[in-house]
């Protein structure tokens, strides 16, 4: 199969569901801008077109879970604009653009990402029967939740994904890795708090994403569990080679400055092991990925290519 269409037709889907769901709106606002400029910065969206792939792989239409798969590009891009924040990794360039708070102020990109995150979890409920609107006409806030697609998903299903979703991005997830993150650097490099930190900080959410889209098909137990273990494996791997691009990408490859991490003394995978041996353990971890979904079909594909995509990568 031609992995770069499917990447590319997916990440449409996403990209077109986004759109709508974003541009309905008349109110003018910063607060609205802000959001609107880091989300369609041009990201890999390689979250949202996990959840479609892991949904695919599972027998179900990629196109049904498209306000549940794209609620977590909300969230990876709040992540963003407070990763790059001078309180915290201090960057400015991302997807290929001046930071967040370095076009609209260090107050306006903390409250972009904290609305994003919330939107989030709004866009998540649509569901299958509709939720009542919030206001006459269904039009609750900025954005116009419920237009695009009227997701086909049960309410209990939906209740499943956000208890995932809430927790893997939380404080015992992605939040909690991001504070290891920060508060390691400058310190001795260590095996196990780097394993530490790109298991919550990166993989949480990955392995969430996979998650998702079997938990969205009433998938059996042995499918959750593989795709849990898939994540989790292709999850390490993609922020071992995000470490490796830091150092052997260019910043213009990247969209985001390359030395990034050694100008902060970050505590990375090559920071502790080597560039050649954390390569080769990015190497393992996709196998095992790719070995934990021999219990699924041809349907399985897009999955087993996109971990193969993801280590090679230059982007
Ligand atoms: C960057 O994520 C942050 C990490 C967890 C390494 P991506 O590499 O997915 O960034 P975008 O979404 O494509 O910009
Ligand atoms: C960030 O890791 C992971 C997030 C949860 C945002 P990095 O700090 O390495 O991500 P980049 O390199 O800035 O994209
Ligand atoms: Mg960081
Ligand atoms: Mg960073
Ligand atoms: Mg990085």
């Amino acid at each position: 199969m031609d992995i770069k269409a499917y990447l590319k037709e997916k990440r449409e889907l996403i990209d077109s569901y986004l759109r709508t769901y974003f541009e309905n709106s008349s109110l003018p606002s910063v607060l609205r801008d802000a959001m609107k400029y880091s989300l369609f910065a041009g990201g890999k969206r390689i979250r949202p077109v996990l959840a479609l792939a892991s949904y695919e792989a599972c027998g179900g239409e990629p196109k049904d879970i498209l306000p549940q798969a794209a609620a977590i590009e909300l969230i990876h891009t709040y992540s963003l604009i407070h990763d790059d924040l001078p309180a915290m990794d201090n960057d400015e360039l991302r997807r290929g653009k001046p930071t967040n708070h370095k076009v609209f102020g260090e107050a306006l990109a903390i409250l972009a990402g904290d609305a994003l995150l919330t939107e989030a979890f709004f866009m998540m409920t649509n569901t299958n029967p509709p939720l009542p609107p919030l206001s006459k006409g269904g039009q609750g806030g900025l954005f116009s939740p419920d237009k695009p697609v009227v997701s086909p998903v049960l309410q209990s299903a939906v209740l499943r994904v956000i208890r995932e979703i809430a927790l893997s991005a939380g404080a015992s997830g992605m939040v909690g890795g991001q504070a290891i993150d920060i508060l390691s650097e400058n310190k001795q490099p260590d095996r196990e708090i780097v394993f530490f930190i790109h298991l919550h900080k990166t993989a949480a959410m990955i392995k969430a994403s996979v998650r998702i889209g079997a938990i969205l098909s009433d998938s059996t137990e042995d499918k959750i569990e593989a795709l849990t273990t898939y994540g989790e494996n292709v999850g390490l791997a993609f922020q071992i080679i995000d470490d490796i691009l830091d150092i052997e990408g260019t910043t213009e490859e990247l969209g985001k400055s390359s030395g990034s991490d050694n100008n902060k003394k970050k505590m990375t995978y090559p920071s502790v092991v080597g560039l050649k041996e954390a390569r080769r353990e990015a190497f393992d971890l996709v196998s095992s990925a790719i070995d934990a979904l021999r219990v699924f079909s041809y349907r399985a594909n897009p999955l087993r290519e996109i971990a193969v995509y993801l280590m090679e990568r230059r982007t």
